[in-house]
């Protein structure tokens, strides 16, 4: 073997986890791989959600200059006057268009600590007015990613022995939401008296995959084995976070992961964060051919909209929201 090329997927360790062990899926195996390489890559993707609920994504086709841009445009939203952010401020969970601070302040105060911007982007895409230049980005960022996560939802129905585009069929990802959001964590902490504030509190996504890349400043833990874990993202990489309707849909073998957002003593963090859900008006339903005897149906039906607004709903402590349908 040429000592010299870099780790190729999947013969080598190397190529399929980072240093802390986190899964590393290249999407270019997937899409462009021998039948016996996708076959290997769509397995290691399979033990990803199953053990993790958690991957990196590399060779994801989104151009870096997209990031970045939609990074910049998120940027200069959260540096407006307040006045020019005023219109959406009180806007509720299921508004398309949601500009706040603090994910539960009503219950937590200020103890977590973020800015946010929260856009509905499919089936229609919904944006602040300004800054002007966000709405071009949003649209190309959304439609890029949009591709991409579906890309790695069919990968997964495989892996869950399916076929291909059968989970986008039975939660109507063809009218399915979805939804941009930028955060951002101004510095804190460290000082006298400091109570540990954090950006974001535990919680898993109410979607189905939610990918999130970071401007440089590290913060977004998993809950992995019982322990917290600080992800440290290849550089260019997507994070891949499983939702609950990967969990419901698939009866429980994926698990909606817990995550949650440090805030950096010196320095603003920012994420930019896309997920894609059922439509909301779908019912959502463990696949029967994952709950078949002696299995069992792990969760009960229920629709998409009903599902967000309890978990938006703040009420919710680290168990999450798959209780309600359980
Ligand atoms: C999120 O969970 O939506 C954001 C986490 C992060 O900012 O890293
Ligand atoms: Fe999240």
């Amino acid at each position: 073997m040429d000592m010299d090329s870099p780790p190729r997927y999947p013969g080598q360790p190397s190529g399929v986890c980072s240093d802390d062990g986190i899964p590393v899926v290249d999407l270019a195996v997937l899409v462009n791989g021998d039948a016996w390489e996708r076959a290997q890559a769509v397995r290691h993707l399979g033990r990803a959600c199953q053990d993790w609920g958690f991957f990196m994504v590399t060779n994801h086709g989104v151009p870096e200059t997209l990031q970045s841009a939609m990074m910049d445009a998120c940027r200069e939203l959260f540096s407006l006057p307040p006045e020019q952010k005023q219109e959406h401020l009180d806007a509720g969970p299921m508004d398309p268009v949601r500009v706040g601070t603090g994910f539960n302040s009503a219950v937590d105060g200020a103890r977590y600590w973020r800015d946010y911007v929260k856009m509905f982007a499919h089936p229609e895409l919904h944006c602040p007015a300004k800054p002007e230049s966000l709405r071009g980005v949003a649209a190309e960022y959304a439609a890029c990613t949009r591709g991409l996560l579906l890309e790695l939802t069919a990968a997964i129905s495989e892996s869950l022995g399916l076929e291909g585009g059968l989970i986008a069929q039975r939660l109507d990802l063809a009218s399915g939401l979805q939804i941009l959001v930028g955060n951002h964590y101004p510095p804190c902490g460290g000082g006298p008296g400091d109570d540990g504030a954090v950006g974001l509190p535990a919680h898993s996504d109410h979607g189905l995959l939610t990918l999130l890349f970071q401007n440089g400043v590290d913060g977004l833990q998993v809950k992995h084995d019982g322990r917290w874990l600080l992800a440290k993202p290849i550089p260019g990489s997507f994070f891949v976070i499983a939702g609950d309707q990967l969990e419901i849909v698939s009866n429980g073998r994926y698990k909606g992961v817990l995550h949650r957002a440090l805030v950096d003593r010196e320095q603003v963090r920012m994420s930019c964060v896309t997920l894609i859900g059922p439509c909301l008006d779908a019912v959502v339903e463990p696949v029967p051919e994952l709950a078949a005897p002696p299995l069992g149906l792990e969760f009960r039906g229920v629709k998409y909209r009903d599902y967000m607004e309890h978990q938006q709903s703040n009420k919710l402590n680290e168990k999450g929201a798959l209780d309600l349908v359980r």
